[in-house]
Protein backbone atom coordinates (compact mmCIF):
# COMPACT_ATOMS: atom_id res chain seq x y z
CA UNK A 1 0.00 0.00 0.00
CA UNK A 2 2.76 2.24 0.59
CA UNK A 3 5.12 1.27 -2.15
CA UNK A 4 5.37 3.44 -5.34
CA UNK A 5 3.75 0.31 -7.24
CA UNK A 6 2.73 1.62 -11.19
CA UNK A 7 2.07 -1.99 -12.00
CA UNK A 8 -0.86 -2.09 -14.76
CA UNK A 9 -0.25 1.35 -15.54
CA UNK A 10 1.11 2.45 -19.06
CA UNK A 11 3.60 5.85 -19.31
CA UNK A 12 4.53 7.58 -22.46
CA UNK A 13 8.13 9.80 -22.12
CA UNK A 14 9.03 11.85 -24.42
CA UNK A 15 12.91 12.40 -24.95
CA UNK A 16 13.63 9.32 -22.96
CA UNK A 17 16.78 8.37 -25.13
CA UNK A 18 19.12 10.20 -23.06
CA UNK A 19 19.90 12.23 -20.01
CA UNK A 20 17.09 13.30 -17.80
CA UNK A 21 14.45 11.56 -19.65
CA UNK A 22 16.27 7.71 -19.71
CA UNK A 23 16.61 7.94 -15.90
CA UNK A 24 12.72 9.00 -16.26
CA UNK A 25 12.24 5.36 -18.01
CA UNK A 26 14.45 3.35 -15.58
CA UNK A 27 12.74 4.60 -12.56
CA UNK A 28 9.05 3.74 -14.13
CA UNK A 29 10.20 0.33 -15.16
CA UNK A 30 12.22 -0.47 -12.08
CA UNK A 31 8.61 0.82 -10.08
CA UNK A 32 6.65 -1.95 -12.69
CA UNK A 33 5.07 0.36 -14.88
CA UNK A 34 5.14 -0.14 -18.72
CA UNK A 35 6.60 2.64 -20.79
CA UNK A 36 6.79 3.96 -24.55
CA UNK A 37 9.87 5.96 -24.77
CA UNK A 38 9.80 8.56 -27.72
CA UNK A 39 12.82 10.28 -29.16
CA UNK A 40 14.21 11.55 -32.62
CA UNK A 41 17.39 9.19 -31.80
CA UNK A 42 16.88 5.89 -33.40
CA UNK A 43 16.34 3.27 -30.78
CA UNK A 44 19.19 2.32 -28.76
CA UNK A 45 17.68 0.45 -25.98
CA UNK A 46 16.69 -3.18 -26.20
CA UNK A 47 12.50 -3.50 -26.67
CA UNK A 48 10.91 -6.04 -24.76
CA UNK A 49 7.16 -6.93 -23.45
CA UNK A 50 7.28 -3.88 -21.18
CA UNK A 51 9.26 -1.03 -23.21
CA UNK A 52 8.25 0.15 -26.51
CA UNK A 53 10.74 2.43 -28.29
CA UNK A 54 8.88 5.08 -30.74
CA UNK A 55 11.23 7.26 -32.91
CA UNK A 56 8.88 10.27 -33.42
CA UNK A 57 9.35 14.19 -33.13
CA UNK A 58 7.45 16.24 -30.80
CA UNK A 59 6.91 18.87 -33.03
CA UNK A 60 5.36 16.89 -35.54
CA UNK A 61 1.46 16.35 -34.88
CA UNK A 62 1.06 13.56 -37.28
CA UNK A 63 4.28 11.83 -35.93
CA UNK A 64 2.34 12.26 -32.07
CA UNK A 65 -1.03 11.26 -33.59
CA UNK A 66 0.95 7.79 -34.82
CA UNK A 67 3.04 7.44 -31.81
CA UNK A 68 -0.46 7.55 -29.64
CA UNK A 69 -2.30 4.65 -31.33
CA UNK A 70 0.65 2.56 -31.97
CA UNK A 71 0.84 2.86 -27.53
CA UNK A 72 -2.54 2.11 -27.34
CA UNK A 73 -2.17 -0.37 -29.92
CA UNK A 74 0.39 -2.25 -28.04
CA UNK A 75 -0.34 -1.27 -24.27
CA UNK A 76 -4.14 -0.43 -24.52
CA UNK A 77 -3.90 2.25 -22.88
CA UNK A 78 -1.75 5.52 -21.30
CA UNK A 79 -1.69 6.93 -17.41
CA UNK A 80 1.02 8.37 -17.27
CA UNK A 81 2.55 11.05 -19.76
CA UNK A 82 6.03 12.75 -19.18
CA UNK A 83 6.80 15.92 -21.37
CA UNK A 84 10.84 15.59 -21.06
CA UNK A 85 11.69 16.35 -24.19
CA UNK A 86 13.63 19.48 -24.73
CA UNK A 87 16.29 21.65 -26.49
CA UNK A 88 18.51 24.61 -25.54
CA UNK A 89 20.47 27.36 -27.21
CA UNK A 90 22.48 30.12 -25.87
CA UNK A 91 22.76 33.32 -27.35
CA UNK A 92 22.93 37.30 -26.11
CA UNK A 93 18.95 38.35 -26.51
CA UNK A 94 20.45 41.01 -29.23
CA UNK A 95 22.00 38.19 -30.59
CA UNK A 96 19.22 35.42 -31.04
CA UNK A 97 18.70 33.94 -34.15
CA UNK A 98 15.16 33.47 -35.30
CA UNK A 99 15.45 30.10 -36.29
CA UNK A 100 16.81 28.96 -33.00
CA UNK A 101 14.10 31.05 -31.05
CA UNK A 102 11.64 28.84 -33.37
CA UNK A 103 13.05 25.55 -32.74
CA UNK A 104 13.63 26.16 -28.78
CA UNK A 105 9.65 26.95 -28.86
CA UNK A 106 8.93 24.28 -31.10
CA UNK A 107 10.45 21.49 -29.68
CA UNK A 108 9.97 22.58 -25.39
CA UNK A 109 6.76 24.68 -25.86
CA UNK A 110 4.30 23.55 -28.37
CA UNK A 111 5.92 19.64 -27.99
CA UNK A 112 4.08 19.82 -24.57
CA UNK A 113 1.22 20.73 -25.70
CA UNK A 114 1.01 18.83 -29.02
CA UNK A 115 1.47 15.40 -26.91
CA UNK A 116 -0.84 16.53 -23.57
CA UNK A 117 -3.53 17.44 -25.94
CA UNK A 118 -3.49 13.96 -27.66
CA UNK A 119 -3.19 12.08 -24.78
CA UNK A 120 -5.02 13.96 -22.49
CA UNK A 121 -8.40 13.16 -24.91
CA UNK A 122 -7.24 9.32 -24.17
CA UNK A 123 -7.29 9.74 -21.02
CA UNK A 124 -10.84 11.24 -20.68
CA UNK A 125 -12.12 8.61 -23.07
CA UNK A 126 -10.29 6.21 -20.45
CA UNK A 127 -12.21 7.94 -18.03
CA UNK A 128 -9.81 6.54 -15.19
CA UNK A 129 -8.01 9.93 -14.28
CA UNK A 130 -4.35 10.24 -15.58
CA UNK A 131 -1.09 12.52 -14.58
CA UNK A 132 1.02 14.73 -16.58
CA UNK A 133 4.04 15.27 -15.94
CA UNK A 134 5.96 18.56 -17.63
CA UNK A 135 9.55 18.40 -16.92
CA UNK A 136 10.11 22.57 -17.04
CA UNK A 137 13.19 24.30 -15.50
CA UNK A 138 14.06 26.98 -12.70
CA UNK A 139 14.51 28.72 -16.32
CA UNK A 140 10.48 29.02 -16.33
CA UNK A 141 10.47 30.62 -12.99
CA UNK A 142 14.22 32.81 -13.05
CA UNK A 143 15.59 34.66 -16.26
CA UNK A 144 19.62 33.74 -16.99
CA UNK A 145 21.96 35.60 -19.37
CA UNK A 146 22.33 33.80 -23.15
CA UNK A 147 19.04 31.88 -22.44
CA UNK A 148 16.50 33.86 -23.99
CA UNK A 149 14.65 31.76 -25.95
CA UNK A 150 14.65 29.09 -23.42
CA UNK A 151 13.86 30.79 -20.37
CA UNK A 152 10.78 32.10 -22.52
CA UNK A 153 9.70 28.42 -23.65
CA UNK A 154 10.26 27.13 -20.00
CA UNK A 155 8.23 29.86 -18.67
CA UNK A 156 5.47 29.07 -21.46
CA UNK A 157 5.84 25.26 -19.97
CA UNK A 158 4.92 26.32 -16.62
CA UNK A 159 1.84 28.47 -18.17
CA UNK A 160 0.34 25.58 -20.15
CA UNK A 161 0.83 23.50 -16.64
CA UNK A 162 -1.81 25.72 -14.81
CA UNK A 163 -4.63 25.78 -17.52
CA UNK A 164 -4.13 22.08 -18.36
CA UNK A 165 -4.26 21.23 -14.54
CA UNK A 166 -7.53 23.93 -14.40
CA UNK A 167 -9.64 22.28 -17.56
CA UNK A 168 -8.88 18.47 -16.92
CA UNK A 169 -9.15 18.53 -13.19
CA UNK A 170 -12.97 17.40 -13.20
CA UNK A 171 -11.52 14.50 -15.16
CA UNK A 172 -9.51 13.77 -12.47
CA UNK A 173 -6.28 14.43 -14.49
CA UNK A 174 -3.45 15.66 -12.95
CA UNK A 175 -0.62 18.04 -14.04
CA UNK A 176 2.25 19.12 -12.79
CA UNK A 177 5.48 20.53 -13.84
CA UNK A 178 8.90 19.33 -12.48
CA UNK A 179 11.61 22.34 -12.56
CA UNK A 180 15.13 20.84 -12.43
CA UNK A 181 18.36 22.87 -11.52
CA UNK A 182 21.77 22.32 -12.71
CA UNK A 183 21.88 18.58 -13.76
CA UNK A 184 24.52 16.74 -15.35
CA UNK A 185 23.77 15.59 -18.98
CA UNK A 186 25.03 16.11 -22.31
CA UNK A 187 22.69 19.33 -22.38
CA UNK A 188 24.31 21.13 -19.90
CA UNK A 189 27.82 19.70 -21.05
CA UNK A 190 27.36 21.45 -24.16
CA UNK A 191 25.68 25.19 -22.53
CA UNK A 192 29.21 25.01 -20.85
CA UNK A 193 30.83 24.67 -24.03
CA UNK A 194 28.60 27.19 -25.98
CA UNK A 195 28.57 30.19 -22.57
CA UNK A 196 32.15 29.39 -22.36
CA UNK A 197 32.85 30.25 -25.80
CA UNK A 198 30.82 33.59 -25.29
CA UNK A 199 31.86 34.25 -21.98
CA UNK A 200 35.69 33.70 -22.76
CA UNK A 201 35.77 31.33 -19.65
CA UNK A 202 36.90 27.71 -19.71
CA UNK A 203 33.62 25.30 -19.13
CA UNK A 204 35.51 23.83 -16.08
CA UNK A 205 35.02 27.44 -14.30
CA UNK A 206 31.60 27.47 -15.46
CA UNK A 207 30.63 24.07 -13.73
CA UNK A 208 32.85 25.60 -10.55
CA UNK A 209 29.96 28.57 -10.55
CA UNK A 210 27.43 25.92 -11.07
CA UNK A 211 28.05 24.48 -8.13
CA UNK A 212 28.83 27.23 -5.96
CA UNK A 213 25.27 28.46 -6.73
CA UNK A 214 23.95 25.80 -5.22
CA UNK A 215 22.77 25.28 -1.39
CA UNK A 216 23.52 21.78 -1.36
CA UNK A 217 27.10 21.95 -2.74
CA UNK A 218 26.60 19.95 -5.59
CA UNK A 219 25.05 19.79 -9.28
CA UNK A 220 21.99 17.43 -10.00
CA UNK A 221 22.12 13.77 -11.16
CA UNK A 222 19.43 12.63 -13.73
CA UNK A 223 18.17 10.60 -10.99
CA UNK A 224 17.32 13.17 -8.92
CA UNK A 225 14.79 14.49 -10.85
CA UNK A 226 13.17 10.94 -11.73
CA UNK A 227 12.26 10.27 -8.14
CA UNK A 228 10.33 13.35 -8.27
CA UNK A 229 8.72 12.73 -11.85
CA UNK A 230 7.87 9.17 -9.95
CA UNK A 231 6.08 10.74 -7.01
CA UNK A 232 4.13 12.58 -9.34
CA UNK A 233 3.21 9.65 -11.71
CA UNK A 234 2.24 7.89 -8.03
CA UNK A 235 -1.26 8.21 -6.31
CA UNK A 236 1.03 10.00 -3.55
CA UNK A 237 0.31 12.86 -5.35
CA UNK A 238 -3.51 12.69 -5.80
CA UNK A 239 -4.02 15.83 -4.31
CA UNK A 240 -1.25 18.34 -6.07
CA UNK A 241 -2.65 19.73 -9.16
CA UNK A 242 -1.13 23.24 -11.22
CA UNK A 243 2.26 22.96 -9.39
CA UNK A 244 5.57 23.89 -10.34
CA UNK A 245 8.41 21.83 -8.23
CA UNK A 246 11.64 23.08 -7.79
CA UNK A 247 14.51 19.97 -7.92
CA UNK A 248 17.27 22.48 -7.53
CA UNK A 249 19.30 21.06 -4.58
CA UNK A 250 17.83 24.56 -3.10
CA UNK A 251 19.06 27.24 -5.76
CA UNK A 252 15.60 28.32 -6.68
CA UNK A 253 13.09 28.51 -3.74
CA UNK A 254 10.03 30.23 -5.08
N1 LIG B 1 20.17 19.26 -17.79
C1 LIG B 1 19.72 20.29 -17.09
O1 LIG B 1 20.47 20.96 -16.36
C2 LIG B 1 18.26 20.66 -17.15
C3 LIG B 1 17.81 21.65 -16.27
C4 LIG B 1 16.48 22.01 -16.29
C5 LIG B 1 15.61 21.40 -17.17
N2 LIG B 1 16.07 20.45 -18.02
C6 LIG B 1 15.09 19.87 -18.95
O2 LIG B 1 15.08 18.46 -18.81
C7 LIG B 1 14.69 17.86 -20.05
C8 LIG B 1 15.71 16.80 -20.44
O3 LIG B 1 16.97 17.44 -20.62
P1 LIG B 1 18.38 16.68 -20.58
O4 LIG B 1 19.30 17.55 -19.85
O5 LIG B 1 18.19 15.25 -20.18
O6 LIG B 1 18.76 16.78 -22.13
P2 LIG B 1 19.40 15.72 -23.15
O7 LIG B 1 19.84 16.53 -24.32
O8 LIG B 1 20.39 14.86 -22.43
O9 LIG B 1 18.16 14.82 -23.56
C9 LIG B 1 17.07 15.34 -24.28
C10 LIG B 1 16.40 14.25 -25.07
O10 LIG B 1 15.31 14.84 -25.81
C11 LIG B 1 15.34 14.32 -27.14
N3 LIG B 1 14.69 15.28 -28.05
C12 LIG B 1 15.16 16.49 -28.44
N4 LIG B 1 14.32 17.04 -29.34
C13 LIG B 1 13.30 16.16 -29.52
C14 LIG B 1 12.12 16.17 -30.32
N5 LIG B 1 11.85 17.19 -31.15
N6 LIG B 1 11.28 15.10 -30.25
C15 LIG B 1 11.56 14.05 -29.45
N7 LIG B 1 12.68 13.99 -28.66
C16 LIG B 1 13.53 15.03 -28.70
C17 LIG B 1 16.82 14.16 -27.43
O11 LIG B 1 17.04 13.28 -28.53
C18 LIG B 1 17.33 13.61 -26.11
O12 LIG B 1 17.23 12.20 -26.06
C19 LIG B 1 14.57 19.01 -21.05
O13 LIG B 1 13.24 19.42 -21.18
C20 LIG B 1 15.39 20.10 -20.40
O14 LIG B 1 15.02 21.40 -20.83
C21 LIG B 1 17.36 20.07 -18.04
Amino acid sequence: MFTMDLSGQVAVVTGGANGIGKAIVDALRYSKAKVAVVDVHPNQQKTDNDLLYIQADVTQKSEINKMVDQVIDTFGRIDILVNNAGISTMDYFVDIREEDWDKTMDVNAKGVQLCSQAIAKKMKQQGDGGKIINIASQAGKNGYRLMGSYVASKHAVIGLTKVMALELASDQINVNAVCPGIVETSMKHRERELGGKLRNLDGNAIKEEDISQVPLGRTGTPEDIAYVVIFLASKFSNYMTGQAINVTGGMTMH
